[in-house]
């Protein structure tokens, strides 16, 4: 059966998800979308959104999700979002049964999960996901998965490292795929063997290619009951993994890849504008980006020692370019700094070559916020690239044109 392209895309941003996937297919229509940046008067994301994909506030909507009605969202087949990794554990509060904590973002997808019920589901997320929190590790994957389970939807999961796959950033996030267990590609899932899906037949495996694993370690999550989570459940979950009717499979994902590699001199730009090379202040980044052993006090007169270990200065430019965070257009280690391509010397990346680093169109966050703005947009962003291939995946599955081995 083809299922309509349709998507919902929350905690939108400048709309990764959506350039991704319109690149995959254009018919992907996005029917709603939310971007709402907390104790920020300007909405710079969102009016960058707009200025792409037109203004149509009615659908593009700029308000805290916390306060939209799931119910008043319409109809969608494709869930999208990504979503900061946070404490899910739930409380019991009496009649009113249980509660997540206030402002984590998880409870607003489970809320449109419970509303709408879409088709398809397909989230990123940062990677230690998997292993939060550190006292009680899985437990808030297990929150996750419980909650799908309870809604009828089984879960398919990858870190994915673009760099592993030909893209021009080394960024390893976790990618969450649900589907609805009655939708003819779940019910057509349901008869094949967690290791048949894991290695062949699976939504990863026929986007990202990866050996074939032998060894899977498998487990049950203890109940529907997000409470019961909360308190019991830990598990080792790896980098691969399946959930149906509450059956976890997992394993290590080891990716296979004999495609071209795209490397960080790739997207750099010719003819940079002087104000990006560092010039007085090269020492300070040489401070920055060296090793450390040093004594050092803390505020309240305790004194210690600090160590860290050098980071590549300046950033090679024959290999894909580090994680891009949110703090790139800092003074700050993690920050790259490469030689210019055409005299050498060192330099900041552009705010254009940061667009490109994640697979947006050069220029794409140039819509009128500040240069800090435009890095940081990017460092929330996800890597477009990685989304268009899951697209070709979801091109076929909304086709009907399913995986066998
Ligand atoms: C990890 S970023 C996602 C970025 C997006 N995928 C992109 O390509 O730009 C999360 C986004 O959620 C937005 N956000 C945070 N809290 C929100 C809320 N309560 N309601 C709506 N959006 C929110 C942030 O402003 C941020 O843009």
């Amino acid at each position: 059966m083809l299922l309509d392209k349709t998507i919902c895309e929350l905690f939108a941003g400048v709309g990764g998800f959506r350039v991704g996937l319109e690149r995959a297919d254009a018919a992907w229509q996005t029917v709603w979308a939310n971007q709402w940046e907390p104790s920020r008067k300007r909405q710079d994301a969102f009016e960058c959104y707009c200025s792409h994909f037109g203004g149509h506030k009615d659908i593009y909507v700029n308000e805290d999700i916390g306060t939209i009605d799931k119910f008043e969202i319409p109809n969608h087949n494709l869930l999208v979002g990504g979503f900061p990794c946070q404490d899910y554990s739930v409380a019991a509060t009496g009649a009113k049964g249980i509660e997540g904590k206030k402002g984590v973002l998880w409870w607003q997808i489970y809320d449109v999960l419970e509303k709408k019920k879409p088709a398809f589901v397909l989230l990123e997320n940062v990677d230690r996901l998997l292993k939060s929190p550190t006292s009680q590790r899985g437990r808030d994957f297990g929150i996750i998965l419980a909650s799908f389970w309870k809604f009828g939807y089984s879960v398919e999961w990858r870190v994915v490292n673009a760099a592993d796959y030909g893209f021009v950033q080394r960024r390893r996030r976790i990618f969450i795929f649900a589907y609805r267990n009655d939708t003819e590609f779940g019910e057509r899932q349901a008869s094949k063997n967690p290791m048949a899906i894991m290695n062949h037949e699976g939504f990863f495996t026929n986007t990202f290619p990866m050996q074939e694993q032998e060894n899977v370690t498998e487990g049950q999550l203890t109940s529907q009951d997000l409470l019961d989570i909360t308190e019991c459940f830990a598990f080792g979950f790896e980098t691969a993994g399946y959930m149906t009717n509450g059956h976890i499979a997992t394993t290590k994902a080891v990716p296979v890849y004999h495609g071209k590699r795209m490397v960080l001199r790739d997207i750099m730009d010719h003819d940079v504008d002087e104000k990006y090379f560092l010039g007085e202040n090269l020492a300070q980044w040489e401070y920055l980006k060296g090793a450390k052993h040093e004594e050092r006090m803390a505020k309240n007169g305790h004194k210690y020692f600090y160590s860290e270990g050098p980071i590549a200065f300046p950033d090679p430019t024959d290999k894909p370019a580090r994680t891009m965070l949110t703090s790139e257009s800092s003074v700050n280690r993690s920050t790259h700094v490469v030689a210019d391509l055409d005299n050498g010397k060192y330099r900041l990346l552009t705010p254009d070559e940061a667009d490109r680093i994640q697979g947006f169109p050069k220029g794409w966050t140039n819509t009128g916020m500040s240069e800090r703005f435009r890095y940081f947009c990017m460092g929330n962003a996800l890597v477009t690239d990685v989304v268009c291939e899951m697209g070709k995946t979801l091109n076929k599955i909304f086709e009907g044109k399913y995986f066998h081995k």
